[in-house]
């Protein structure tokens, strides 16, 4: 059977740098590497069309693809419903349901870009690392928790907390990865202050002994990890950590390397059947009304997501870097969506001359 594809485009932009997500795709199976697509609706799309951001038809699809792509959901339009049919719901929904508790964000450079980021062009020039991040437990779910009052006044009250299988599958997704990289991983948290840190630590350090002895472990402290990360970001590969410090270096390290209209992320979850993690696939930014309906939109984040699919859920990582490839070859050329043009005064290509030139790129490689 081909390898299936659910794909979910959502508001605003997200049906337009979808549009030239197929392209790629649809490039790919005239190559023979032929995708079964299904679409659907998410979001506030799903919202309008049956009075809720995500039915249990697409849910039970979402679970039986071998991979989800999403685009982006949410838009002023929806702003005032009700929270429990909000167009987030949908994608939170997948989420827990899917049980996707391992965030993956890159930061990759590519030349073209490279005097965009704020950082020194030789720090960032050829950065290619992964941030790991532990995204359904910890303390933004750690029990107890609340506003509680003690004596004459109120206290906010948060729990770190992580079971050893918790941090363990985690640490096996960042693992995994690297062995598709380059056989490195750094762990980050606070052994030296907190106890969910000591046991992160011991953990991770026996997942690697027992099953990926072949990975080169280290540990970090995670404030000394962001220093490093703005440092000399190309001394790391992959790097795992938990939710709370994982939100924050994984927008740090986004940032090293450009736009939004850039990034792609997975969500990735335990093995399925065929081995593959459970996985969905989606661009760092949202719906962003503010340019939707015009052309404006950068496709590169959505199309590299759907590069990261092909690495991570359909084994073709040969595919995936010819793809990336064929991104950095149209950016050479100097070919910009508005998002990436500054104050150069060029003129900057829509949404589909994009898609188009990366499909060009790609059967010229
Ligand atoms: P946003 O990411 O949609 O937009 C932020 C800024 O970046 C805007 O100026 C936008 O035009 C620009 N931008 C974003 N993606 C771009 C692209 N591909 N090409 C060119 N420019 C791009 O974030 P914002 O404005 O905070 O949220 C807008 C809506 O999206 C809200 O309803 C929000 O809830 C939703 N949202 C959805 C997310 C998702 O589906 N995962 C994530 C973040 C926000
Ligand atoms: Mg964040």
């Amino acid at each position: 059977a081909n390898p299936s594809l659910l794909i979910l485009p959502g508001d605003g932009i997200g049906p337009e740098v979808m549009a030239e997500v197929r392209k790629v795709a649809d490039w790919f199976g005239s190559q023979g590497l032929v995708f079964d697509i299904d679409e659907d609706l998410v979001g506030g799309a799903a919202y309008d069309a049956h009075g809720t951001p995500l039915t249990d038809a697409t849910m039970e699809k979402a679970q039986a693809a071998d991979a989800v792509l999403l685009g982006a959901v949410g838009g002023p339009k929806y702003d005032t419903l009700d929270f429990s049919v909000k167009p987030e719901r949908g994608l939170l929904r997948l989420r827990k349901e899917m049980d996707l508790y391992a965030n993956l964000r890159p930061a990759q450079c590519f030349d073209a870009l490279a005097d965009f980021s704020s950082l020194k062009t030789e720090v960032v020039s050829g950065l290619d690392i992964m941030i790991v991040r532990e995204l359904t437990s910890g303390v933004y779910f750690g029990e107890p928790r609340g506003i509680v009052t003690e004596g004459n006044e109120r206290v906010g009250i948060n729990t770190q907390r992580y079971t050893e299988s918790e941090i363990a599958r985690v640490a096996r997704s960042a693992f995994e990865l690297a062995r598709r990289r380059g056989n490195k991983v750094c762990s980050m948290e606070k052994a030296n202050v907190m106890e969910s840190g000591i046991l992160w630590r011991e953990v991770v350090q026996k997942v690697h002994d027992e099953e990926y002895p072949d990975i080169e472990l280290s540990h970090m402290y995670a404030d000394a990890g962001a220093m490093q990360l703005t440092r000399w970001p190309k001394q790391f590969d992959v790097i795992v950590t938990d939710n709370l410090f994982g939100d924050l270096l994984s927008d740090l390290a986004a940032m090293l390397t450009g736009s939004l209209g850039m990034l792609p992320s997975a969500s990735l979850g335990a093995p399925m059947a065929n081995g593959r993690p459970k996985a969905l696939y989606e661009p760092v930014h949202g719906s962003a009304p503010d340019i939707a309906g015009q052309g404006k939109a950068n496709p590169i984040a959505c199309i590299l997501s759907f590069a990261m699919a092909l690495r991570y859920s359909f084994d073709r990582g040969d595919e995936a870097a010819r793809l990336e490839k064929a991104v950095e070859a149209v950016l050479a050329k100097g070919l910009r969506t508005a998002d990436l043009l500054g104050e150069e005064g060029r003129q900057p290509v829509s949404t589909s001359e994009m898609g188009d030139a990366i499909v060009a790129a790609l059967a010229e490689s």
